[in-house]
């Protein structure tokens, strides 16, 4: 790990995810996790009483987290090799984090994607999505052309309503990256 993922993973991660509001004793999904850089620092602000589940398509990546999370002996992370699909319960999850992922998927796979998370989160829990790559923010990939007023409309067809944004300083793959996520809730 370079510098710059250590002292996020470490000190500014934590932060962030609480000044999001994740907090000790929560159980959080992390979909799309990568390498973890989200899911480690998630895992210790929950702490013992909490839970990560770190979801991943790619099994490689998922590999190299494993290595991860033992030699940090962390215990309360649990890996799941899926794509799109969650495999857990119903209203089991105070936090669903997915950043800097739906890039990656088409307009069906994202709404698939959007009801599985509004059906695992528990009606007081939240959903934040960090929508890197749409077409105002280094366009790429399924959200080249796809604008952030609209990925907000798709979310919000899924069940959400947007509570709020954070602005600040996040991890974009290796490095500080101004920008924002959004949070939100889950409708009436
Ligand atoms: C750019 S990485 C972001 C990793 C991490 N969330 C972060 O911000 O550091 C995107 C990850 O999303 C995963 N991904 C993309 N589409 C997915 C899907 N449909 N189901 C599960 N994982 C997916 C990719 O395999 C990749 O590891």
């Amino acid at each position: 790990m370079n510098k710059t993922v250590d002292n996020w993973i470490e000190v500014d991660g934590r932060k962030f995810l609480t000044d999001i509001g994740v907090r000790p004793g929560q159980t959080v999904l992390d979909f799309g996790c990568g390498e973890g850089h989200y899911t480690i620092p998630a895992s210790k602000l929950v702490g013992r009483d909490g839970k990560v589940y770190a979801l991943d398509k790619d099994s490689d990546i998922l590999d190299k987290l494993k290595d991860r999370i033992t030699e940090s002996r962390i215990e309360n992370v649990e890996l799941i090799n899926e794509s799109s699909r969650i495999p857990l319960e119903e209203n089991s999850v105070d936090v669903v984090l997915c950043y800097d992922v739906i890039h990656f998927m088409k307009i069906d796979e994202r709404k698939l994607v959007y009801d599985e998370i509004c059906r695992v989160l528990k009606d007081d829990g939240f959903f934040s999505i960090y929508p890197k790559h749409h077409k105002n923010n280094y366009p790429l990939m399924e959200l080249a052309n796809v604008k952030l007023r609209d990925i907000v409309k798709e979310i919000e067809n899924s069940g959400f309503v947007l509570d709020r944004k954070f602005t600040g300083k996040l991890l974009h793959d290796d490095y500080y990256d101004e920008g924002f996520v959004l949070n939100f809730k889950k409708g009436e």
